[in-house]
């Protein structure tokens, strides 16, 4: 049975049009002016609504073990989060064991996946050790639809020296892959750890402090000198920082190509939090840590500016209650993440279109288009155009509300966007022609399928 959509208005990257669409066996099969019902097609009127594409993030951690404890979702529950947020495509990070075969691990990941996620998903996979089993594997991995690679610069039981990671960035760039890397500098971090905890100083309060924004930018100078040298385009993750954006600018200055990535909470949220009242600020304990005010204007300007490609979440719960409060006497003990994967698009709604700093066309660019033709997933996804999948988030901008834990469909205890006022919000999420979520509430879960990518345009 088709479903035609009458009366919305399409937006794109590049532009908005009001035209009527139809949907059938997973695909978009016509869009124009004042289609006609067939006989037997459900009818939706979307007069006054926007039809989007589906949201895709391409920074999660659903389910992971950060060596001391496991997430408080799962890829059940947060994937859940993300369709009744409009984000009907993710892409998490499959981390192998050490010694482990990459093989092995894909496995292990599909297993965790299949079957229990109401969202589309992919993964990166993550190059923890460099040698020649790991090596051998990365041909296979792009055959496997893995067409993006993440590694390390800090956590010790993750990141791997510089000759690893030149090694391979140049196998990566014989596969015509993505390689994205946490930028902070390691030892630096385990010095300044030390140090301050040596010295007393274990509230929240000095958590940015032991990640100061040039433990960033060194990383990122650093790993934008190695892909100059092995001719690879590059993504940045998480960049929180003017500092790190410069670096990246004088990249692009002299005929580099680098993908950033930025997210919500370095958007929305700044390093005063870390003060708040008794354990509060442990709360947003991530890594990189949340910034001051003034990079927060910087990332804004350069989000508007195109400096920014993308905006994805570095979704990685831990309950505040019993997983949070394992750093209340040390800062440092505190599992590092933030959920975020629910409310993404209604915060750059909120806080980017609805003030007026980014147009909603930008906002597709940023959390669809440009993250499908990143990572090889356009035209399925990213764009509602003939033939491609029919991810369609059914945007109501009039609606109202404010973030809360109460209310979310994420598991984990708390949010970190906590009474925060929106506007707009999904009306109806359609994963490729299915209606799975309507006004904040899951219609149909677990429909999420595996995404075999292709490779990524490195030219967009
Ligand atoms: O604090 C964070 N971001 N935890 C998740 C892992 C990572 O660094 O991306
Ligand atoms: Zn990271
Ligand atoms: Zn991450
Ligand atoms: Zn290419």
């Amino acid at each position: 049975m088709a479903i035609l959509l009458k009366g919305g208005t399409i937006v794109s990257a590049s532009g908005r049009r009001q035209l009527d669409l139809r949907m059938e066996a997973e695909i978009i099969q016509e869009i124009g002016s004042d289609l006609a019902a067939n006989p037997g097609d459900q009818v939706i009127d979307v007069q006054g609504q926007f039809l989007l594409p589906g949201f895709i993030d391409a920074h999660t951690h659903f389910e992971l073990n950060n060596g001391v404890t496991d997430t408080a979702d799962n890829f059940t529950t947060s994937s859940r989060g993300a369709i009744v947020g409009g984000t009907t495509s993710i892409i998490d990070f499959a981390t192998p064991e050490r010694g482990g075969t990459l093989r092995d691990c894909l496995a292990e990941w599909h297993q965790m996946a299949e079957r229990k996620t109401s969202c589309d998903y992919s993964y990166h996979m993550s190059l923890i050790e460099w040698n020649q089993q790991i090596a051998s594997e990365v041909p296979l991995m792009i055959e496997e639809g893995i067409s993006s690679f993440k590694m390390y610069m800090a956590y010790d039981n993750l990141r791997t020296s510089d000759g690893a990671i030149f090694e391979a960035m140049l196998a990566i760039r014989k596969e015509h892959g993505m390689l994205g890397i946490h930028c902070e500098n390691g030892d630096m971090v385990n010095e300044l750890i030390k140090k301050l905890v040596g010295e007393g100083h274990v509230s929240t309060h000095y958590h940015p402090l032991s990640r100061p924004d040039s433990v960033e930018a060194e990383a990122v100078e650093r790993y934008l000198m190695m892909a100059d040298l092995a001719g690879l385009p590059v993504n940045i993750v998480h960049l929180s920082t003017q500092r790190s954006l410069e670096s990246v600018k004088r990249a692009r200055d002299r005929g580099q190509k680098v993908f950033v990535e930025t997210c919500p909470h370095y958007l929305v949220l700044d390093d005063q939090l870390y003060d708040g009242p008794g354990f509060e600020g442990g709360k947003y304990v991530c890594s990189p840590p949340l910034r001051s005010k003034a990079d927060q204007a910087y990332l804004w300007d350069n989000v508007i500016s195109g400096e920014i490609d993308t905006i994805s979440t570095d979704h990685c719960s831990f309950n505040f209650k019993g997983q949070k409060e394992l750093g209340l006497l040390d800062f440092s003990k505190i599992p590092n993440g933030l959920p975020g994967v629910e409310t993404r698009p209604i915060l750059m709604y909120s806080y980017g279109v609805a003030t007026g700093r980014i147009t909603l066309e930008k906002m597709v660019a940023l959390l669809s288009e440009k993250i499908a033709r990143q990572f090889g997933m356009f035209p399925q996804k990213g764009i509602l155009q003939v033939g491609s999948q029919a991810d369609i988030v059914v945007w109501n901008p009039q609606g109202k509300g404010v973030i809360s834990a109460k209310t979310q469909e994420q598991a984990v205890d708390y949010t970190p966007f906590e009474g925060m006022e929106t506007v707009g919000s999904p009306r109806q999420v359609y994963l490729r022609g299915q209606l799975v979520a309507e006004n904040g509430k899951v219609i149909l879960g677990n429909q999420g399928r595996f995404i075999h990518r292709g490779t990524s345009d490195w030219t967009c």
